[in-house]
């Protein structure tokens, strides 16, 4: 890469550092939203109003990611799913789950990168983000790895059903919740049996950190209830009267994201569920 080039990226890279650090520090000394108010009043899904669900049809574009693809399937991105612009997908992340405005900014634009599209004026289909290797990789815990369905938009239930069956929290007012360990648990087991049997395996180091960012979304978008995680995960639906569990004013930043992210990746243990079969 050219000097020039780089050192632009890394510039970039301190200043959205920078903007989150502010950002996180504005949410420490300021008052959470209110429930009811998470979602701005004039954006889609305000005061838990989502737009009609409607299932894809034939030929629309979907991708790796459920929360994506729900978005695209309650027509808050174009519902077929394709000419989206980067831009739209940092505003409707933005505003349909609360996170800060620098993650919006930061993801969409590493993807556009990836796909090497102009983040401004690009735009790209849902299935682009699949890309096996690019931003997609093995050892999901909602797909099944690449190498056994190439078809990436497709959830694997029994993955699901499994990764629900974990949750062993329960919240004050009585939810059954997944915590950071269940998901923890749940993603070693994942990777020790995709190392074990999927002979075209990999998953490095980076992939390791986004797997754990991607699934650690469930605890702090969603809050970890197993009743939402259901409809989002199975249906790619937004259940009626649902909102963002994260309240912060300026939405869940990097910083503060990365808290429950470390939990989760320092967490996982292939070994222990390598011995745990041992024993039975
Ligand atoms: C901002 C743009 C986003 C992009 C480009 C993106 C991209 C992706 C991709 C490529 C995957 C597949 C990774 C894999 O192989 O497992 C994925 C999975 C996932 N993403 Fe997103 N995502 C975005 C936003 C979000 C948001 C806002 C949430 C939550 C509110 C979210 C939650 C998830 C979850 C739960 C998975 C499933 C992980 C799994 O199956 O293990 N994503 N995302
Ligand atoms: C999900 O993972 C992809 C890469 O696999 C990453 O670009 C994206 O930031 C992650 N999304 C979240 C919400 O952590």
């Amino acid at each position: 890469m050219p000097l020039l080039e780089s050192a632009a990226k890394l510039f970039r890279l301190v200043y959205i550092l920078c903007w989150d650090l502010s950002l996180t520090l504005v949410n420490l000394v300021t008052p959470s939203l209110k429930p009811g108010r998470i979602v701005p009043h004039e954006s889609p899904g305000a005061g838990g109003k989502w737009p009609e669900f409607v299932p894809p049809k034939e030929g629309d574009s979907r991708c790796a990611c459920p929360m994506l693809n729900a978005l695209a399937n309650h027509g808050i991105l174009p519902h077929d799913g394709r000419n989206i612009r980067f831009t739209e997908l940092t505003q409707t992340v933005r505003t349909s789950y609360n996170f800060a405005s620098t993650f919006c900014v930061f993801v969409p634009r590493y993807a556009a990168d990836l796909l090497l599209k102009n983040y401004k004026t690009d735009t790209f289909d849902l299935a682009e983000l699949s890309q096996h290797n690019g931003i997609e990789h093995d050892a999901s815990l909602t797909r099944q790895d690449a190498e056994y369905d190439p078809d990436q938009s497709r959830v694997h239930l029994p993955f699901v059903n499994a990764l629900l069956a974990c949750a062993s929290g329960k919240d004050r007012a009585g939810h059954v919740r997944l915590t950071p360990a269940d998901v923890s648990r749940y993603s070693s087991t994942r990777r020790a049996a995709a190392r074990a049997t999927n002979p075209a395996f990999t998953l490095s180091r980076t992939h390791k950190m986004f797997g754990s960012s991607n699934s650690s979304t469930l605890l702090t978008i969603l809050g970890g209830r197993v009743a939402d995680v259901e409809v989002f995960l199975k249906e790619e639906r937004i259940p009626a009267g649902w909102e963002p569990r994260a309240a912060h004013r300026m939405g869940l930043t990097m910083l503060a994201f990365q808290r429950t992210v470390l939990k989760v990746e320092c967490a996982i243990d292939e070994g222990a569920v390598l011995s745990e079969g041992d024993a039975e």
